[in-house]
C-alpha cells in the first residue's frame, strides 16, 4: 500500500472539462492508497498473477489489441470466435473432453449460473416443473445465487470430518425434482476435492446431470497430476460427469473475466444458447452467456495466457505453488497451537486452532501487514506463485501472532467474510 494520500474527495459528477491523461492517471494512482498489496504477497485470494513480468506485458498488449471489439457478434469479429473456440478446446483437452463442447464465460459465477440454467432446461424438458440441484454445504455461494436467480431449489448436504461432501446424504437427497448434483474440485473453504466418481455414479444411476465445479482447481489439477501429486479422478475421465467449470482467470493466470464452461456432450452446450426469433424487430439474436455485449480482452487474454504459458509454463508455476504449499503446511504444523484443518490436496487450506482465538491471531497478523482471508473456522490461505517469495516471512509472522494470542491477546471481533473483513457492530478502527 502506498503512502500517497488520495484526493480529498473524488469527483462524483462529470467534470465540466475533460481531465488530462496525466492528471487522471495520477488521481487514479493516489486513489489506490488503501488497496491490498498483492504484489507483496500480503493477501491470499482475489489475485493469482504469477511473478512474471513478461506474461503481464503480453497480456496487457493483448488486452489493448482488443480494447474496442465486441464478442457479441461472431460474424463481425470472427477472430474472437476463433480465440474463444481455441481457448475452450485447450481446456477441454486438459480435461479429456471433446473439442467444441463448450465456451468461455466472464467468470466462475457465470459458468456456475449457466450450468444450473442448462440443468433447469433439461429438467423442464423431462417435465419437472420445479427443478432442484443437490450440492455439498461447501459448494461455492455462486450455486445459491444461481438457484435464486433461476428459481431452482438448492438442497445442501453436509460434509464429513474430511470436509468432503457426504455422498450418502447426497444420494438420499436426490429425488424426482433433482436436475443436477454438484461436486467441487476442490471446494473453496478447505481446498479438498469431493469424491467425484461417487457423486457422478449417483448421477448416472439416477439419470441426472453432474457438474464438477473446478473453478478454483481446474487449471492447476492437470499439472498437479503431471507432477505426480495424488489427484483423485475428477474430470471427463469419470463416467457420469456432464459439465465442468474452470476459471482461466484463477490458476490459468489470465486477467479477470475468463472462465471455461465445458460439457461432455455437445447437446448440453447447445442448451446454454439463447436464441431470440427476431420478432422484436432487430433481427435474430443468439447468445451463449448471460451478457449481451461481451468484452473482447478477457477472451483474447485467456487464449493468450494459455498459449503463452503452455504446458511447460503451467508445470513450472504448479511446481512453485506446490512447493510453497508444502513449506507453509509444514511450517504451520510446527507453530504451537495452530494446525491446518484438513490436509490440503491443492494450494488452498484453512489454518485453525483448538485453543487459540483465530480472530485475535488474524488481528495480530494484520498489524504485521498480512491479510489472509478470515472464515468461521480460521484463516483461509489461497496460494499464488508470488507467495513463494514470502513464505518464511509469513511463517515468522504467524508464529509471532500465535505467541501473542497465547500470551493473552484477545480479538476485537470482526465478522468472517469472503475476501475482506467487516468490523463487528460497535467495533472501531
Ligand atoms: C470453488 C469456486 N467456485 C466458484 C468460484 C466463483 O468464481 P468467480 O469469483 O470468478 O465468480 C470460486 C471463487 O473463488 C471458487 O473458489
Amino acid at each position: 500500500m502506498t503512502e500517497t494520500p488520495p484526493p480529498a474527495v473524488l469527483p462524483a459528477v462529470l467534470p465540466e472539462r475533460g481531465v488530462p491523461s496525466e492528471d487522471l492517471l495520477a488521481e487514479l494512482k493516489a486513489n489506490r492508497h488503501d488497496d491490498a498489496d498483492w504484489r507483496g504477497g500480503r493477501i491470499f485470494g482475489l489475485v493469482y498473477n504469477p511473478d512474471d513480468e513478461a506474461l503481464e506485458e503480453t497480456l496487457a498488449a493483448v488486452g489493448r489489441e482488443y480494447l474496442a471489439e465486441n464478442a457479441l457478434n461472431p460474424f463481425r469479429f470472427p477472430s474472437l470466435a476463433r480465440l474463444e473456440r481455441e481457448a475452450a478446446d485447450m481446456v477441454l483437452g486438459l480435461f479429456h473432453g471433446t473439442p467444441g463442447n463448450g465456451g468461455l464465460t466472464s467468470g466462475g459465477t457465470e459458468s456456475i449460473m449457466l450450468s444450473v440454467y442448462v440443468a433447469r432446461e433439461v429438467a423442464r424438458e423431462k417435465g419437472i416443473a420445479s427443478p432442484s440441484i443437490v450440492t455439498g454445504i461447501t459448494a461455492h455461494p455462486a450455486f445459491a445465487k444461481a438457484c435464486h436467480l433461476l428459481g431452482v431449489r438448492q438442497v445442501r448436504v453436509p460434509v464429513g470430518p474430511d470436509k468432503r461432501l457426504d455422498v450418502q446424504a447426497l444420494a438420499a437427497a436426490v429425488d424426482e425434482t433433482t436436475a443436477m448434483v454438484v461436486a467441487s474440485a476442490p471446494n473453496y473453504p478447505y481446498g479438498v476435492i469431493d469424491d467425484v466418481p461417487a457423486v457422478a455414479a449417483v448421477a448416472q444411476e439416477r439419470g441426472v446431470l453432474c457438474h464438477v465445479d473446478a473453478c478454483l482447481g481446474g487449471l492447476l489439477l492437470p499439472f498437479w497430476e503431471r507432477l505426480g501429486e495424488d489427484v483423485p479422478p475428477w474430470d471427463f475421465r469419470v463416467p457420469g460427469v456432464t459439465s465442468i467449470s474452470a476459471d482461466i482467470h484463477k490458476y490459468g493466470y489470465s486477467f479477470k473475466g475468463a472462465s471455461a464452461l465445458v460439457y461432455r456432450d455437445l447437446d448440453l452446450y447447445w442448451k446454454q444458447w439463447w436464441f431470440d426469433d427476431g420478432a422484436w424487430g432487430g433481427g435474430l439474436y443468439g447468445s451463449p452467456t448471460a451478457a449481451g455485449t461481451r468484452p473482447a480482452p478477457p477472451i483474447a487474454g485467456a487464449w493468450a495466457a494459455l498459449r503463452s504459458l503452455g504446458e511447460d509454463g503451467y508445470l513450472r508455476l504448479a511446481t512453485v505453488v506446490r512447493d510453497v504449499r508444502d513449506v507453509l503446511v509444514e511450517g504451520v504444523g510446527r507453530i504451537e497451537g495452530l494446525q491446518v484443518t484438513v490436509p490440503p490436496q491443492l494450494s488452498v487450506f484453512e489454518v485453525s486452532s483448538d485453543e487459540l482465538d483465530m480472530e485475535a491471531v488474524a488481528e495480530a497478523l494484520a498489524e504485521r501487514g498480512w491479510y489472509p482471508d478470515r472464515q468461521p473456522g480460521g484463516l483461509h490461505l489461497m496460494l499464488s506463485p508470488i507467495h513463494a517469495r514470502v513464505a518464511d516471512e509469513l511463517l515468522q509472522a504467524l508464529a509471532e501472532a500465535a505467541a501473542e494470542v497465547r500470551a493473552g491477546r484477545t480479538g476485537a471481533g470482526a465478522e468472517a467474510t469472503y475476501g475482506a473483513t467487516l468490523p463487528a457492530e460497535g467495533a472501531t478502527g
